[in-house]
């Protein structure tokens, strides 16, 4: 955690700016950004842009990542999902 610039989405919010640009991706409630790391995911590209249109959970995906990942995946916390 420790990113104190969070902001709030709307899930509308996030379908638009995915459908223009697919970025964001949800575990539970909590938005990231992850366009930082298109060009150099070890897992490929299809299953980044896949979450980030389906806006599915991808808590599993965060669990199945080495620490040394996970900490990556935390410091692209970028926001919030309210209703
Ligand atoms: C915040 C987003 C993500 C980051 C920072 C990230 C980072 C990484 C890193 C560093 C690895 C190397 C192996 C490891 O350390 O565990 C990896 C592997 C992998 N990632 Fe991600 N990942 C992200 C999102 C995802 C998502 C959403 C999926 C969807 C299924 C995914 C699927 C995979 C797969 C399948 C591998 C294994 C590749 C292989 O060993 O052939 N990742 N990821």
């Amino acid at each position: 955690m420790g990113n104190c610039n969070i902001k709030s989405f709307t899930l509308n919010e996030l379908k638009e700016q995915n459908n223009k640009n697919p970025r964001y991706i949800l575990i539970d409630k909590y938005v990231y950004n992850i366009e930082s790391i298109f060009k150099k995911h070890p897992g490929g590209l299809n299953c980044l842009y896949e979450r980030c249109i389906t806006l599915e959970n991808c808590k599993e995906d965060y669990y199945f990542h080495s620490k040394f990942s996970k900490k990556k995946w935390d410091k692209l916390l970028v926001g919030k999902l309210i209703e």
